[in-house]
């Protein structure tokens, strides 16, 4: 298995936009597979922006300073995702708005992961080379083992007030 940050990333996309694509095909009636394929978008979700925002965004940030604007285009991203997240982990499917938000919650996502893979990492993996994105790759597979799965988790909740509040 590649230790590319980028490659890593791109898997985990690839990840959660099989489990978008099988929400969107799940059709109107099967509450309960659609409450286990959020629960399983809130975990791969919940992982994936810990590992972003822990290592590869600040290290991005500190060794690439031009990219900084889209560091923190980023972020917001990510909170607006974090807030739907939060959100839907206490819904339940068949609330009235399960569905709509979950839907909301995959246009967000599905445009920030489409802007990350096109435009961002193309201008990361130029200015880091491969050395450097093996490295933060290592980084991010050390965090993933002790990533929350859930944004109640303690290790999320600061990441989850701070959604809700700020
Ligand atoms: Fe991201
Ligand atoms: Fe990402």
């Amino acid at each position: 298995m590649s230790n590319d940050a980028i490659v890593l990333l791109k898997d985990d996309h690839q990840q959660i936009r099989k489990v978008f694509k099988d929400f969107q095909a799940a059709g109107d009636n099967a509450e309960k597979r659609k409450g286990q394929l959020v629960d399983k978008m809130i975990e791969l979700l919940t992982q994936h922006t810990y590992i972003e925002n822990e290592v590869m965004y600040p290290r991005v940030r500190e060794l690439l300073p031009e990219l900084e604007d889209d560091v923190l285009e980023s972020y917001e991203e990510h909170h607006v995702a974090d807030v739907l997240v939060v959100e839907l982990s206490s819904m339940k499917p068949s609330d009235e708005r399960f569905d709509a938000k979950t839907t909301i919650l995959i246009e967000n996502v599905t445009h920030h992961m489409d802007e990350e893979e096109q435009d961002w990492f193309p201008k990361v993996r130029e200015g880091l080379g491969r050395k450097t994105l093996q490295e933060i790759g290592e980084a991010m597979l050390e965090a993933k083992k002790t990533a929350p799965k859930r944004p109640s988790q303690p290790s999320a909740l600061k990441k989850t007030i701070d959604a809700v509040i700020f």
